[in-house]
């Protein structure tokens, strides 16, 4: 790819790692240091128009108000031939209880994100869309074309962008590709998986054997599985990364792209966890704790579509590797990206 500069909204581990190989493989120094200048100076800004707002308050105010703000001004500053979108909020639970914010922040949000790139004649979009628009699954492996039933507010937040997607594409010629995430997991030497407030399985589990944990809880053990145990597909960030170029490369090609982004194989949350034991060589305890609600028992994408048309190969999503490779991580960001309490 030649053209000058992609934009990417939204820190987090996909959207750390995307940018990472973006960097290295696509854009030059001079691209990045400008975003980073113009993101900087935002931050600057902001901090100068809220004097006495805590650390942390700066932290989450910042959070929302950067999508708008730096887009704006990065927009403003130079021209940019596409957008990959990472930002959102992304706790299943949290929407069900706070649905109003996953609507802001996920769909209008984006929707304003969005207008700004038709301004700006910014032509291709990649958007981090999730397996969550389908719901329960009628069928596995889920095929892109299995019905659209979110059953929480962080699907449908999603599945309105993707609704958005599709009409501004036919009225304006927006080139999109969305991307609908099964779990992404692992970590390279420099990115590792640590959210704000952690629901994911495997660094979860991973703060048993750094002894900031006592036990990992499984939730629901009679599922219609063979362990008993939901069943989930994991993709290695590295092969999620590699997948956005070529999602990036394709739209030169394809007006629209709809592509699961899973590696096809499932794995139970005991298997995860058996790994994980013998990864790191401690024994992980486990609490067997009661379902909950809205988690369908198995969650496998087909990834045919996006090996067809993109022709994408995961070279690291082994679930062997993922967790290996989460654990260096983990034991050398043994409190994420947070300083030592
Ligand atoms: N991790 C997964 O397994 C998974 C699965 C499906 C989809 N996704 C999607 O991938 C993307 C990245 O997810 P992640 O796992 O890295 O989550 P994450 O929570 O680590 O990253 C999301 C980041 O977006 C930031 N953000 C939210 N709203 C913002 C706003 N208005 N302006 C600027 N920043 C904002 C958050 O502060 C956070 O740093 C999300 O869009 C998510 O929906 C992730």
């Amino acid at each position: 790819m030649s053209e000058p500069g992609s934009g990417v909204i939204g820190p987090g581990e996909p959207g750390e790692r995307v940018p990472d190989r973006v960097i290295a493989e696509e854009m030059g120094e001079e691209i990045t240091d400008s975003l980073r200048r113009v993101r900087h100076a935002e931050e600057t800004r902001y901090r100068a128009e809220h004097p006495g707002e805590g650390l942390r308050e700066r932290k989450r105010r910042l959070t929302r108000h950067l999508i708008a703000d730096v887009a704006t001004a990065m927009f403003a500053s130079r021209g940019f031939d596409a957008v990959m979108h990472f930002a959102a909020l992304i706790e299943a639970g949290e929407s069900v209880k706070v649905p109003e914010q996953y609507f802001d922040n996920n769909s209008l949000r984006t929707l304003t994100l969005l207008r700004m790139m038709l301004k700006h004649k910014v032509s291709r979009f990649v958007f981090s869309s999730t397996a969550a628009v389908y719901g329960e699954p009628q069928s596995v492996p889920i095929i892109e074309d299995h019905p659209l039933f979110p059953t929480n507010a962080y699907g449908v937040s999603k599945l309105m962008v993707e609704q958005m997607l599709a009409w501004l594409n036919s009225a304006h010629g927006l080139r999109y590709a969305s991307l609908r995430y099964f779990n992404a997991a692992g970590a390279t030497a420099a990115r590792g998986e640590a959210h704000r407030s952690e629901s994911h399985l495997i660094p979860l589990l991973l703060q048993v054997p750094l002894g900031q944990r006592e036990a990992i809880a499984i939730f629901g053990t009679d599922y219609p599985t063979r362990d008993g145990t939901c069943i989930r597909d994991y993709i290695h960030v590295d092969d999620l990364a590699a997948a956005h170029l070529l999602a990036l490369q394709g739209l030169e090609i394809h007006a629209t792209l709809i592509c699961n982004l899973g590696s096809g194989e499932g794995f139970s949350v005991r298997q995860i966890v058996d790994l994980a034991r013998k990864v790191t060589g401690r024994d992980i305890p486990v609490r067997e704790c009661p379902r909950r609600a809205g988690d369908p028992a198995v969650l496998i994408a087909s990834s045919e579509k996006i090996r067809r048309v993109l022709g994408w190969n995961p070279q690291c999503s082994d679930v062997e590797s993922i967790i290996a490779s989460a654990w260096r991580w983990h034991k050398s960001h043994p409190y994420g990206y947070r300083v030592a309490p």
